[in-house]
């Protein structure tokens, strides 16, 4: 189905109330909307209508079997999502939302099976992204959204990145401006014992179990039975359309000797230790392009600091995959527990 995508913005104070009431009307006649979160752009439809939800798949052409996150307004709108709601739940839901932590519960019955994957589970989160939750408020019903991108590829911070993909497949996008964290929600599986961590996140795993102890981190990424529990968890996504590589270093001697070699190559580095000190702020956490004296090369730099890198890293893959280049090069990210999610990214869009 081919639709007049809308772009409306959002982020001038004077025409925001027109903006989500808009929004909120187009989700409740059934339609579809993409929308700011504080992670990434969602694409949105009415969480209880079976139709709509189907229109989100075919939208992102994504695998029928693959499960949507359910956000909600708040806290209680959330557990009426779940067939129950233990007190872990209720510590967790206090705690981190609205954020970002997607919580897998037992589904409640009247959730159409399109949005659990045809699980008995359901992930849900209450998003912090001011005009996210104005939306959810206006619509007055939960609201099913991935990513709003093409499936496998790499998701959306700005309204242009889902005009890229989208244009034509949803009514409207709502444009909140960059979204501020960058990468997605940490999702963690409450029906597991201990709780699993399906996908790294924004919310590091280390603030989860200062709140609820040990959970169980090790399969997030690899393991067959983490893609059963988590179908979205297929090895290759968040990828690019130019091939990129993983690089065991900071990749300085490949992207040399490809660069002699005739190719057009992408870098994406971290800042070294004087460049972060002196500029740092400068970047604003977000990448700088420089095409280098050498035609062959575009290079990008990150962040050194975990937040201030992952809110670059989106845009950072979509402007080097724009470029016309033949390799993308990714320097080795930074040790750490903080660097999970970024790591496990990285690793999935290297993933050919
Ligand atoms: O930050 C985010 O989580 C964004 C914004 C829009 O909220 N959404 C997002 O959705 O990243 P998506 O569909 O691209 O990724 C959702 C992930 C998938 O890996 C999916 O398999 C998993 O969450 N998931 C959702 N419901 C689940 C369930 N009931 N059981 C297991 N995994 C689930
Ligand atoms: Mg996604």
């Amino acid at each position: 189905m081919i639709v007049q995508t809308e772009l409306l913005d959002a982020q001038d104070p004077a025409q925001r109330e027109a903006c989500v009431r808009r929004a909120a009307q187009t989700i409740t006649r059934g339609g579809l909307v993409a929308f700011s979160t504080e992670t990434v752009y969602g694409l949105g439809a009415n969480a209880r209508d079976a139709g709509a939800v189907r229109r989100i798949f075919i939208a992102k052409g994504r695998p029928e079997i693959n499960p949507i996150i359910v956000h909600a307004a708040n806290h209680e709108a959330a557990r009426q999502l779940a067939r129950s709601w233990s007190t872990l739940a209720d510590l967790l839901a206090a705690h981190f939302w609205p954020g970002p932590l997607t919580l897998v519960v037992e589904a409640h019955r009247d959730i159409p099976r399109e949005v659990t994957g045809g699980l008995d589970t359901v992930g849900l989160r209450v998003p912090r992204h001011a005009l996210a939750l104005a939306l959810l408020e206006a619509a007055g019903t939960p609201i099913a959204a991935p990513s709003a991108n093409r499936s496998s590829r790499i998701s959306p911070t700005t309204a242009a990145h889902v005009l890229r993909d989208l244009s034509g497949r949803v009514e409207l996008v709502l444009d909140g401006g960059p979204a501020p964290g960058g990468i997605e929600s940490t999702v963690l599986d409450l029906t597991a014992q201990p709780p699993r961590l399906l996908r790294p996140g924004l919310t590091p795993p280390a603030a989860i179990e200062a709140l609820i102890g040990p959970i169980e981190r090790g399969g997030a990424i690899d393991s067959t039975s983490a893609v059963l529990r988590s179908p979205g968890l297929l090895a290759r996504h968040y990828a690019p359309q130019t091939p990129l590589e993983l690089c065991p270093d900071d990749g300085a001697a490949l992207v040399r000797s490809l660069c002699d070699a005739g190719r057009r190559v992408g870098w994406l580095r971290f800042l070294n230790e004087e460049e972060a000190g002196s500029r740092a702020d400068a970047l604003g956490g977000h990448s700088e392009s420089k095409y280098a004296a050498d035609v062959n090369l575009v290079e990008m730099r990150l962040s050194r600091e975990w937040t201030a890198c992952a809110r670059g890293l989106y845009g950072a893959l979509h402007a080097l995959d724009e470029a016309g280049l033949d390799r993308i090069l990714v320097a080795a990210p930074p040790e750490g527990d903080d660097w999970l999610a970024i790591r496990d990214r990285l690793t999935r869009a290297a993933h050919a």
